[in-house]
């Protein structure tokens, strides 16, 4: 019976990044069924997976959570009704499993039993031929059951993605087709904006109705209570609040991706969490946004932050992904807010963020390969870009070079992280020594096609005029060319 798996548990059952399973289907070296590869396929182009193979998912999960540097979430196990109900879901399947398994060996039996038949009438031949087949058909059942080198192996994958249909449960948005999975307690709402996708919300604490989406399939389980009411027609639609509900089996809903338009400007009071002196000339300045009122934003986008009077606009570094945790680099200069996180700022005071703004935001559904060139502190957008496509597992490969202004490469060690993690990650820091014509042809000429590709820029305007000229004249379509001057 063919077992099939939908992408993304696949990534998780073999240790690799979404991307790089879409690169093999691409490629023709893994073959798919609507979408979902089949169990047998899968072993043949994976044939050394084993169900111990389960501890080097973690290891590369683990490094990968090192690598962001930040607070991943507790893997949890969710809420123990969630799990009964997940484990009667799974008892249902096995049952339905039994039933079926059941009524082949009674087809079996009558066709034993029909063949017995056909022997006592026929002749001869008619004997010798019957009991050929009988033969065949006992050794064939058989060789399913004891002698299939790849049962056992089979039992141990179906074993293990049991496990992980347990603890986790994978959402399909229609129409994006972005895929995210949910784990522990989180909600729906929650476990999309992780996964880095900007799915529409408010409150987050059920009484704005802005996350209202539709279910298209699976099901879903209150969690927290909501004030806002949905109305009845809402209801028979298959209208739910995705801050309120935790899937039980997999889902399917049916939800827009907000674009950089779609973000409303909103004015946050958050609190300094730390400031990171990270060299002389730049800070990290850590903020936590109220539980009841997170930052929406795209990675990319700027904001402007106030404190005690002195305002000034910075672009955000960290992911959309890292929830209430927003990150910032502040470059030491005379600017009255920047004096201020030097010279006094501190864990707890406070500072009001407004924003987002801007338009310098990664392509959700771009699979291809993203060449990331980032100018001094011009490090920041891209840093919150590079995350947000690391979480989103989109890009086929990522290159990221950045240039050193004189301000020193501050999180050389983060991006190097980075690349240790990742298979398709690589990091090339530059100076500035040479002229922008020079800087632009030595990153260039390290990629023979940009047919493929997508370039985020941000830096100086001759800088980038440099590198779009250049990218554009090897290949690069106009629509691959994303440059933010800094
Ligand atoms: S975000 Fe407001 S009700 Fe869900």
């Amino acid at each position: 019976m063919p077992h099939y798996l939908p992408l993304s548990r696949v990534a998780r059952l073999v240790g690799q990044p979404r991307s790089e399973i879409q690169r093999m289907i691409h490629d023709d070296e893994l073959s798919t069924f609507d979408g979902m590869v089949d169990m047998d396929e899968l072993l043949r182009v994976f044939p050394d997976i084993t169900w111990e193979d389960d501890g080097e998912f973690r290891r590369v999960q683990e490094i990968k959570e090192k690598a962001f540097g930040k607070r991943i979430y507790e893997r949890a196990l969710p809420d123990k009704e969630v799990l009964a109900e997940r484990l009667f879901e799974l008892g249902k399947e096995f049952a339905a499993a039994k039933t079926l398994l059941r009524h082949y060996s009674e087809v079996v039996r009558f066709l034993d039993d029909k063949l017995d038949d056909v022997s006592d009438t026929g002749g001869a031949a008619t004997l010798n031929a019957v009991a050929g087949l009988k033969q065949w058909l006992k050794r064939e059942l058989k060789t399913a059951l004891d002698e299939n080198p790849d049962a056992a192996r089979v039992e141990a994958l179906l074993a293990q993605e049991s496990v992980l249909r347990i603890m986790s449960v994978q959402v399909t948005v229609q129409p994006s087709g972005h895929e995210f999975f949910v784990e522990g307690n989180d909600t729906v709402l929650e476990a999309a904006l992780r996964a880095g996708i900007p799915l529409n919300y408010g409150c987050s604490n059920g009484n704005c109705g802005d996350c209202k989406v539709r279910l298209v399939s699976g099901q879903i389980k209150k969690v927290h209570p909501h004030d806002y009411t949905l109305k009845e027609a809402e209801k028979a639609n298959g209208d739910f609040l995705m801050c309120s509900y935790t899937p039980v089996t997999d889902l399917v809903i049916e939800a827009c991706v907000a674009g950089a338009d779609d973000i409303p400007l909103q004015s946050v009071p958050a609190k300094v969490k730390a400031v990171e002196i990270l060299n002389e000339h730049i800070a990290a300045l850590h903020l936590l946004a109220p539980r009841s009122q997170r930052l929406r934003f795209l990675a990319g986008q700027y904001v402007t932050l106030s404190a005690d009077g002195a305002e000034g606009d910075y672009y955000v570094a960290s992911c959309p992904c890292e929830d209430r945790h927003i990150e910032l680099h502040v470059r030491r200069d005379s600017r009255p807010f920047a004096r201020r996180v030097f010279e006094s700022l501190g864990k707890e005071d406070p500072v009001r963020i407004e924003g987002p703004h801007g338009k310098f935001v990664i392509k959700l559904d771009s699979r291809r390969a993203v060449i990331f060139v980032a100018w001094g502190d011009a490090f920041a957008p891209i840093k919150s870009l590079i995350e947000h496509a690391m979480s989103l597992e989109v890009a086929e490969t990522m290159h990221l070079y950045w240039i050193d202004d004189g301000l020193g490469l501050y999180q050389d060690n983060l991006c190097r992280a980075w690349a240790d993690a990742y298979d398709n990650f690589s990091y090339q820091p530059l100076n500035h020594a040479s002229g922008m014509e020079a800087l632009a042809e030595s990153i260039l000429a390290r990629h023979s096609s940009l047919a493929h590709s997508d370039i985020y820029a941000a830096g100086p305007a001759n800088l980038l005029a440099a590198l779009q000229s250049g990218a554009l004249a090897r290949g690069l379509s106009p629509l691959g060319w994303h440059g933010e001057i800094l």
